[in-house]
């Protein structure tokens, strides 16, 4: 566990991400979100706050599954229309020093040996700060649009993940030598063919001989990313993740995850301490009780129910349109997203029904909102850090730019005062900032 709290700016190339409504919010931003100055600003924002990362989730396909038709994700602008997260990353780069950048990519749909060269490139472009967040996809109207007759099965994803991560990590880790780049202008010799190495990867999905199109960057395989929470995906997460995005909607259920991941991971032979949890949390702030009550109040009217709807429907591969709103959600095994599902379905807490999973799931999706003064969401971090054993979280917007800016302003100087947070970021990496370390840690798979 972390001796200091870790947090990472939740947020995603496109107008609405998880707060669907919030763009009609007055003053709010998500329209710029195709204008590079948007995302500079969001950049020097999160590092003056002591951000380890801007994490941008993405996703392929259209939500689709609701009320069986695009109509209400494009009308609402549910994750559709969105740009690449990668592109912003150099820019974003260039006006900070230390701010680190997770890049949501799928192992369903991307070529490890193409995958590998885009995040060393990113990885030389920004020193060492880049992380992956690995994630196998969920839309069926992906797989139409990728070529594919059908999507992939649930855990069929995971085992072409898996092989994914292993041409990966042979590119990342084993195909140049430290010493293998001589630039030695006298002898004409950029590198030694004698120290990069062929992968001959031979599997059931890819067949990749190498050697990696790149020389090594700065972390060499980036940061890992994770947020699998099925069977299957925690199977995943406990083998490959350095940290995990938990997503669940209360600190029992965040406590239970914890200790089942780690016991996972000490089955595949790592040190359970060496996994990193982060579960997205959606704090609204104001500088009195009464303004935040405010806040909350404006944001939860902006909610478009219908949207949400579209958005979860996608996750879950139900049409909840077709769902009595009093309906109690029923437990199901899902080809999409297990991890929504069991985060509504799977705790033993309560019931929830089809109207208040939309409402909850308005601000945020599955994540819990805090609301209050600095002081008091302050507060329910460092609880969460003590008591829950997290080791940072995934701030999730709703307004943007305001949600940053309040955090920014309010929330951290606080944190920082409690020392819960570092004034200045130790390390010259973002797996040196983040975990105290230069490269993968002992155990894990790519050290193979
Ligand atoms: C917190 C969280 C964040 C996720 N973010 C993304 C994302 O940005 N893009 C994406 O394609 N899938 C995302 N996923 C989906 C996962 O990649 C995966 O397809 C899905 O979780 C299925 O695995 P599971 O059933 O093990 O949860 C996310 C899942 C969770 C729980």
């Amino acid at each position: 566990m972390s001796d200091r709290l870790h947090l990472n700016l939740f947020t995603m190339n496109a107008v609405e991400h998880v707060s669907v409504g919030s763009w009609r919010l007055p003053g709010d931003q998500s329209h710029r979100y195709s204008d590079l100055e948007y995302w500079t600003d969001v950049a020097r924002t999160a590092e003056r706050g002591g951000f380890d990362a801007v994490f941008f989730a993405d996703v392929r396909g259209i939500y689709d599954v609701y009320g069986d038709d695009r109509d209400t994700a494009v009308e609402k602008a549910v994750q559709t229309p969105s740009n690449d997260p990668a592109y912003l990353v150099p820019a974003m780069a260039e006006v900070t020093d230390d701010l680190g950048f997770a890049i949501t990519k799928s192992t369903s749909y991307n070529h490890p040996y193409q995958l590998a060269r885009e995040f060393s490139t990113l990885d030389h472009l920004t020193d060492g700060r880049v992380a992956f967040n690995v994630v196998t996809s969920y839309l069926e109207s992906a797989a139409a649009n990728l070529g594919f007759e059908e999507r992939m099965d649930h855990d069929e994803r995971y085992d072409r993940a898996d092989e994914f991560m292993d041409v990966a990590y042979a590119l990342w880790e084993h195909s140049w030598d430290d010493d293998a780049v001589r630039r030695d202008r006298e002898n004409a010799t950029y590198a030694d063919p004698e120290r990069v190495h062929a992968v001959d990867h031979e599997g059931e999905h890819f067949d990749v001989p190498g050697p990696h199109g790149a020389e090594p960057s700065p972390q060499r395989t980036p940061v890992l990313y994770q947020a699998g929470s099925s069977d299957r995906g925690r199977e995943f997460a406990a083998k490959h993740a350095e940290a995990v995005f938990v997503s669940q909607p209360s600190a029992d259920a965040v406590r239970d995850y914890v200790d089942d991941l780690r016991e996972r991971a000490t089955a595949h032979g790592r040190d359970p301490e060496d996994l990193a949890f982060f579960p997205g949390i959606v704090p609204i702030v104001g500088e009195t009780a009464a303004i935040a009550e405010a806040k909350h109040d404006a944001y939860r009217d902006a909610i478009d129910t219908e949207g949400v709807l579209a958005l979860l429907s996608g996750f879950v591969d139900v049409d909840l349109s077709a769902l009595d709103a009093d309906q109690k959600l029923e437990h199901i095994e899902t080809e999409a997203i297990q991890g929504v599902v069991n985060a509504f379905t799977a705790n033993d807490d309560r019931d929830w029904t089809v109207r208040e999973v939309a409402e909850f799931a308005g601000l945020g999706t599955t994540s819990p909102v805090v609301v209050g003064t600095p002081e008091q969401v302050a507060d329910e971090f460092e609880q969460w850090f003590d008591e829950v054993g997290v080791d940072g979280f995934n701030v999730k917007e709703v307004a943007r730019p305001g949600s940053l800016r309040d955090f920014v302003d309010l929330v951290v100087p606080e944190l920082r005062e409690r020392d819960l947070l570092a004034d200045s970021p130790a390390g010259e990496t973002l797996r040196e900032r983040t975990f105290g370390r230069r490269g993968l840690p002992g155990g894990h798979p790519g050290r193979e």
